[in-house]
């Protein structure tokens, strides 16, 4: 395997690291730290070490980060604020009919996908920086940026990490935190919110400007990136927890629950949004599109009600135990590859090269032979 490092930076790090371990340490110091496969033994800063499992972690996760980047970078473009706070956006226009679609979900739209961008780009980027202090390798994406963009107004024309134009979205976590008998750590399954958005592939952004001259289709591709937002935080809430399980630095734990919660609460706000795309008035059926129907769940049962948004108490490790309120799942064996597989099913990396998904199952599976204390 070869990874696609910076090599600038890369000797920055080792360099750096080189001066910090011979000031604190001496030469044997940095003779330890030297480990097999570039994973050193010794850190960069103070007496705390990484483990080859905690790389592995960090490594996955800084993947992860970065693919969910570019997906919210292509939803900032068309349907967010635009700014300088977010490298490449500024002098963007965004995509007029699309905006004013999502914002008929919530008027804060724009804000929200904007923020929720930039703390993806900050995730990767801090990540990443921190392996490098490390003297661990950094991931670097770039090579796989081939899929094409949107060509709707407000696009840039570069090339793409996940494609947001054929999805099949899973909408079950809709129901997963509505159940207060199942959880998926005990092998259950949950319906669809939208059944049909779980079938055939659907775009979540217009593809070209003809996806916006009809109020109901655009209205359907907003709906659908309103459960697709939702479906992508969810993800990440659960990663965190359930890779913190095996990681053994405490720094690194600490980098866990601290970036794990911020998925959280990007989750908890999609979730609140997605409402608005099951409730009248637009809950649309798409004329383009006769078998894409947004249910309306405004008054569904309790199972389904859209307003019902905080997580139900549920079981949690034995059903002898008390109905507890918790994220769910957080099983930690192979939580890396379900995160990647889950993205993949999701129809995002329709296109990719078989180079891409080779490289990231073998980050998956690095991550999930990690192992606490190992
Ligand atoms: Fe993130
Ligand atoms: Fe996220």
């Amino acid at each position: 395997m070869e990874y696609n490092v910076q090599p600038s930076k890369k000797s920055t790090g080792r360099r750096s690291f080189l001066r910090k371990g011979l000031a604190v340490g001496g030469a044997g110091a940095i003779g330890a730290a030297l480990v097999v496969k570039g994973f050193p033994a010794l850190a960069a800063h103070g007496s705390s070490s990484l483990t080859q499992g905690d790389v592995a972690i960090l490594r996955v996760l800084a993947a992860l980060e970065t693919i969910e980047t570019d997906l919210w970078q292509q939803y900032n473009e068309l349907g967010g604020i635009q700014d300088n706070e977010i490298p490449g956006v500024l002098g963007g226009s965004g995509n007029a009919a699309y905006t004013k679609a999502l914002q008929n979900l919530d008027m804060d739209m724009p804000q929200y996908i904007h923020d929720n961008t930039d703390d993806e780009f900050s995730h990767f980027t801090f990540l990443n920086a921190y392996l490098v202090s490390k003297g661990a390798e950094q991931v670097n994406l770039d090579q796989f940026r081939t899929l094409p963009s949107s060509q709707a107004t407000g696009a840039r024309q570069i090339g793409r990490l996940t494609n947001l134009m054929q999805l099949t979205v899973d909408t079950s976590w809709w129901t997963r935190y509505r159940s207060d008998a199942k959880n998926p750590d005990f092998g259950d399954t949950f319906p669809q919110a939208v059944p049909d958005l779980a079938e055939g592939q659907h775009p979540a952004i217009p593809r070209s400007d003809a996806d916006t001259t009809s109020t109901d289709h655009i209205q359907a591709i907003a709906n659908t990136a309103a459960f697709h937002f939702g479906f992508i935080e969810e993800n990440g809430t659960s990663l965190y927890p359930a890779l913190a399980q095996r990681v053994t630095n405490r720094e690194v734990l600490r980098i866990l629950l601290s970036i794990g919660p911020s998925e959280t609460m990007h989750f908890q706000v999609w979730h609140d949004k997605a409402g608005a795309a099951v409730s009248p008035p637009f809950n649309v059926k798409d004329p383009q599109k006769p078998d894409l129907v947004f249910p309306d769940l405004s008054a569904a049962n309790d199972d389904f009600k859209a307003n019902l948004i905080m997580p139900e108490p549920t079981i949690f490790l034995s059903r002898t135990f008390p109905k507890v309120s918790i994220i769910r799942p957080t099983e930690t064996e192979g939580a890396a590859m379900g995160a990647f597989n889950g993205f993949a099913a999701d129809g995002l990396f329709r296109g990719q090269s078989p180079a891409f998904f080779a490289f990231l199952r073998e980050l998956a599976e690095q991550a999930d032979a990690a192992q606490h204390g190992g």
